[in-house]
């Protein structure tokens, strides 16, 4: 049975055979890049975008001279990705199918960064493992950046047995109906107990309004080591 975060493949087909466009949209979010020039992450070094979606990130920090590595749980995404990395002649990203709840990957990386997934995983258990994930897959010296929908003082969960029910969305000037999907919104001092108990290490958090589709975003800074 398909566990109510897959919900997002529904939704991504919907909206590529009935409009041809990216839900998210092809703008990417600069401040990845900048927290890449920050921790002076070389070219070199290795790089995870974890829950990818359409790509728009990872394309972006390929063009801009990075090697990636980039999977999401939804097939339609990552052929979606593939096809866009084609058009845009971008050689530098490998993505790939993968569940971050549920996989045997081994490989390590000095930096990890995830655009608006966090979010998306309503169960505990699952928000947990999530960020497992990310301490799991970090070189001892790695860090990852975090990124979820939010202000920090709101709450907001729904039921993830509505995850594929269908709801009218507003896409561009056109109402469409996509799979509702899910949504667990916390506080900051919820996230930052569950980071804690995953045993990454919080160095900075904010909240930032230049993340392409959000008009606020929670950032959380994080290092693999203490
Ligand atoms: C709100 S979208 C964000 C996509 C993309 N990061 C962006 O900024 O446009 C959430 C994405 O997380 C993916 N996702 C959800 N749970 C996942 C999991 N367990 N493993 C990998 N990807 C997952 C979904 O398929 C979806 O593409």
């Amino acid at each position: 049975m398909k566990k109510y975060y897959e919900a997002y493949e529904d939704r991504y087909k919907q909206v590529h055979s009935k409009t041809k466009k990216a839900w998210a949209g092809e703008k990417p979010s600069e401040i990845f890049k900048t927290l890449l020039e920050k921790y002076k992450i070389s070219k070199k070094e290795s790089i995870l975008e974890v829950g990818c979606g359409e790509g728009q990130n990872a394309i972006f920090l390929s063009e801009s001279g990075y090697k990636i590595d980039a999977f999401d749980v939804s097939e339609e995404a990552i052929n979606w990705c593939k096809n866009k990395a084609k058009e845009k002649k971008v050689t530098g990203v490998n993505f790939f199918i993968m569940d971050a709840l549920d996989n045997d990957y081994k490989k390590k990386y000095n930096f990890i960064y995830s655009v608006a997934v966090l979010h998306m995983l309503v169960e505990e258990e699952d928000r947990l493992r999530f960020l497992k994930f990310i301490k799991d897959h970090l070189n001892e010296d790695g860090k990852a950046v975090i990124m979820v929908m939010g202000d920090g003082k709101m709450e907001k969960k729904t039921d993830i047995k509505k995850a594929f029910d269908l709801s009218k969305r507003k896409f561009g000037e056109e109402i469409i109906e996509v799979a509702e999907t899910s949504c667990r919104i916390v506080k900051w001092e919820k996230l930052l107990r569950e980071i804690k108990e995953s045993g990454l290490n919080e160095r900075k958090h904010y909240i930032d309004e230049s993340v392409s589709g959000f008009s606020k975003a929670m950032i959380v800074e994080v290092e693999n080591k203490n």
